[in-house]
């Protein structure tokens, strides 16, 4: 939601127009969204007695029936477009389905889409919803750790064109996002691995009291899914509650005065300076939590050596990532890989390497200056250590698999994939070599639209991209 005040002046051949757009949206922390006692939701839709929602299928699949049930008990008459949701599936194709959804609906100005989802349908019908009339409004309820604490704390919305990924996008502000943790139940071990990474970004660059949280619970944040299964004491989901809430205020507070990304000094890049080429040299790309885990050991250590974090900081760090089974190298991180990486960042940073290091743990500095004999010094170093870590330092369920790449539908009901993650037999995502998702073709697509997560793009052939958090 926003309005503008502008003014207009006479120039010698014409005139000047200045205007400031106020931009105002709110987060709300509910768990439950869903549950009939809860009007939250509900409240937006009564004038309207109407509602679209845009979809993940497996969403639907475990909360569809919640949600129906939700609005018959308002009076609610609700219309849920489903949509199959990947990385190859964050497409103009998707987003042209979902405007089809809103004309044949006849959505009214002012009236908001509905999207629930993880950072794919939330960016998707995002930017449907940014494109239909121009502009349109909609509400917000993430349901991934990274859609929850991190795609849905921005107003970036994107689709993926021409192998280049979020080529076409916009900045569109949701009127409302509801975070509801409860959605953390059902997802799978590995995204919520993933999204973790993101809060030791944020709060090792920013926030102490957080670092210092997700260092005690670690491994019970990671088992439990933010304390929302299997905390009999609920000792967990209080401290989840602290950590989120605190990890997204820091970064709105980091990025609401930068919400165009015209500065490009960012505290959220930590990590995300040569992760682009770690997530990509993989035959199977790896995770980006992972990425760019590699990116902030290897930065730590860097730091480390120039004294600006303490050895005893620079071990709780790396030991951190460990514990939570994210990677801190991977076999193809060499020299030559630093070099291109690094020489890829410097086109899209304005000529500044800009690499974000805690120092100490809990704020951070940029470094500017250094050198190729630095950077392989410090290498050196990381690869002698990370030796001494479980699996030599690399992460479990590390690499992208079919989940990720919008091939996998997930039909169980709720109650059956809810015991499925209770009884930690969480049904792996198919094969890798048996899933159709992951042959060489596709692979090779994947990593193009990878490749170009950042707004430049990168294009692997020619070795060169920009970047993005
Ligand atoms: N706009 C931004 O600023 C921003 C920031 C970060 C990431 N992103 C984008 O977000 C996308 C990644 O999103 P993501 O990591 O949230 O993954 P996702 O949306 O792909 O979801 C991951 C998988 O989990 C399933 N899933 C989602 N929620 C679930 C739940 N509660 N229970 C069970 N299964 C569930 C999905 O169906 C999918 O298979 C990328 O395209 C990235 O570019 C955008
Ligand atoms: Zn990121």
């Amino acid at each position: 939601m926003s309005d503008l005040s502008a003014s207009v002046a006479e120039t010698a051949h014409g005139f000047h127009v200045t205007g400031y757009e106020k931009i105002e949206y709110d987060f709300t922390f509910l768990d439950g969204v869903f549950n009939l006692e809860n009007p939250q939701l509900a409240n937006y839709y009564t004038q309207w007695r109407r509602c679209l929602a845009i979809m993940d299928l497996n969403i639907f699949n475990l909360y569809g029936s919640d949600m129906t049930r939700y609005f018959e008990h308002y009076g609610i008459s609700l219309k849920i477009h489903k949509t199959m949701i990947g990385e190859k599936a964050k497409s103009l194709e998707t987003f042209t389905e979902i405007v089809d959804s809103m004309t044949d609906f006849g959505i009214i100005r002012k009236e908001p889409v509905l999207v629930v989802g993880g950072g794919l349908v939330t960016d998707v019908a995002g930017f449907a919803c940014a494109a239909y009339r121009r502009n349109t409004n909609y509400i917000r309820i993430p349901t991934t750790v990274i859609g929850l604490i991190d795609a849905s704390v921005s107003i970036k919305v994107a689709v993926n064109y021409g192998n280049y990924k979020n080529r076409l996008g916009a900045y569109h502000a949701p009127m409302h996002t509801l975070l509801d943790f409860n959605f953390l139940r059902t997802l799978p071990v590995g995204q919520v691995r993933n999204g973790f990474a993101e809060l030791i970004k944020i709060s090792s660059c920013a926030h102490i009291r957080t670092f210092d949280l997700l260092d005690e619970f670690c491994e019970r944040l990671i088992e439990t899914h933010f304390g929302r299964i299997n905390d009999t004491t609920g000792e967990v989901k209080k401290v989840a509650d602290e950590i989120n809430r605190a990890g997204i205020y820091e970064m709105l507070k980091l990025e609401a005065p930068n919400l165009h990304e015209i500065g490009l000094d960012r505290v959220i890049a930590y990590g995300h300076t040569w992760s682009p080429l770690h997530e990509l040299s993989p035959k199977v790309p790896l995770r980006h939590g992972h990425a760019i885990s590699i990116d902030m050991a290897y930065s730590a250590t860097l730091a480390n050596r120039r004294g600006l974090l303490s050895d005893d900081e620079h071990r709780r760090l790396l030991n951190l990532f460990s514990r939570a089974g994210l990677s801190i190298d991977h076999h193809l991180f060499d020299e030559d890989m630093l070099d291109k990486a690094t020489k890829a960042i410097l086109k899209t940073r304005d000529g500044l390497l800009r690499a974000v290091v805690p120092a100490p743990l809990g704020k951070c500095t940029f470094l500017n200056d250094v050198t190729a004999e630095e950077m392989n010094a410090a290498l050196r170093r990381h690869k002698e250590l990370v030796k001494q870590y479980p699996r030599q330092g690399e992460g479990i369920d590390a690499f992208v698999d079919s989940s990720d790449t919008g091939y996998t539908v997930n039909s169980a009901p709720l109650e059956e994939t809810l015991h499925r993650v209770d009884s930690k037999h969480e049904a792996k995502h198919e094969d890798n070599k048996n899933h159709p998702s992951t042959s060489n073709t596709f692979i090779s697509n994947l990593k193009e639209v990878i490749a170009n997560r950042y707004p430049h793009g990168y294009h692997i052939v020619e070795q060169e991209w920009a970047e993005s958090t």
